[in-house]
């Protein structure tokens, strides 16, 4: 591999609390911290080159364009300036193992290695907090998937932002047997994307201010509850976070629903489920497909309980590792 070349590979992940809404959307500096886990064996790989002839930018087998394509000119850039010299044109290529329109946040695993792969071929030092925050900077739930297992992204204080990057936790050795089921309810493409919905959100919902301060004070919370091994006490707080995050969209003006009939049907199948003695608790993106917890043992009868409520697919995901370089550039 030569200096100019790197490739990187990076899990997504999944928010037990989630981020939704930013204080400096330039910057991408959220309203309150934000808490998840990143979902193997699901990957993105990307390899950059600098110093190419002519630039391009290629994700999942087409160029890149519109807003997606100057989110990763605007990533280089800031490695450009961090790096202090000139690093010319980049050849980006991003390649997922899992289909883009899942709603399984593959921006997230995208940017956190795009932002590896970047500061490794511009020769910066490797920097859980720098690429973090790089990785921020293209997506804010990127952030959390430059290293592995559970991770805060801490909200910060600072209007520069040098303050707003995720930390590890707990890393994924920490809960082997937690299961994370990715549950396709829905292929079709949301409406509003996560970025104008969350402003959206911010501007019009009257419940926004309420919502930023619960979610604060929940971080710790579902910390503990992982530090324990609690799934009782951390799906419960997933399940409540998820509704209020919800519930403060649908308040926004106009309304936003991210929610499918097939989606209300499974999450309302799952407190008979638990009264049946099926440990099993959701959380939900903006978007309509949920994901469930549940662990090991019981990841047969939790997986049927989705297909029987209407799931068309399941993934079946476990706490994933750090992103990390690889030898196997994707040119
Ligand atoms: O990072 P974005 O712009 O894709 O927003 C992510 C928002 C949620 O997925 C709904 C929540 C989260 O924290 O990941």
């Amino acid at each position: 591999m030569s200096a100019a070349k790197a490739t990187a590979r990076a899990h997504p992940n999944i928010a037990l609390v989630k981020y939704w809404g930013k204080r400096d959307a330039a910057r991408i500096l959220p309203h309150q911290s934000s808490f998840s886990v990143t979902l193997a064996p699901l990957e993105v790989t990307t390899t950059v080159q600098l110093g190419v002839a002519a630039g391009e930018v290629e994700l999942n087998g087409r160029p890149a364009t519109g807003r997606e394509r100057e989110r990763v000119l605007a990533l280089l850039a800031e490695v450009e300036a961090e790096a202090g010299r000139a690093l010319g044109p980049a050849r980006v290529v991003s390649r997922g193992s899992f289909p883009m329109a899942a709603g399984l946040a593959s921006s997230a695993a995208g940017f956190a290695a795009l932002a590896l792969a970047a500061r490794v071929a511009a020769g910066l030092p490797r920097d859980p907090a720098a690429t973090s925050r790089l990785a921020r900077g293209g997506s804010g739930s990127a952030s959390r998937s430059v290293q592995g297992g559970f991770c805060t992204w801490h909200r910060g204080e600072r209007a520069d932002g040098r303050d707003s990057f995720a930390t590890q936790d707990f890393s994924e050795a920490h809960w082997p047997e937690l299961r994370l089921l990715a549950c396709i309810v829905s292929g079709e493409e949301k409406e509003v994307s996560s970025r104008d919905g969350m402003q959206s959100t911010v501007d019009t919902s009257p419940y926004y201010r309420a919502w930023t301060v619960d979610a604060e004070a929940e971080v710790p919370r579902a910390r503990q509850a992982v530090a324990r091994r609690d799934l009782a006490a951390l799906g419960a707080l997933a399940e409540r976070n998820a509704w209020r995050m919800h519930a403060t969209a649908f308040a926004a003006d106009p309304p936003l629903c991210y929610l499918k009939p097939a989606t209300l049907a499974l999450l309302l199948a799952l407190p008979g489920a638990r009264g049946r003695g099926l440990p099993v608790w959701f959380t939900l993106d903006a978007g309509p497909n949920p994901v469930l917890l549940t662990t090991e043992p019981h990841l047969a009868a939790a997986e049927a309980l989705a297909r029987e409520a209407g799931a068309t697919d399941v993934v079946r995901c476990a706490p994933g590792g750090d992103a990390r370089l690889v030898d196997t550039p994707l040119f």
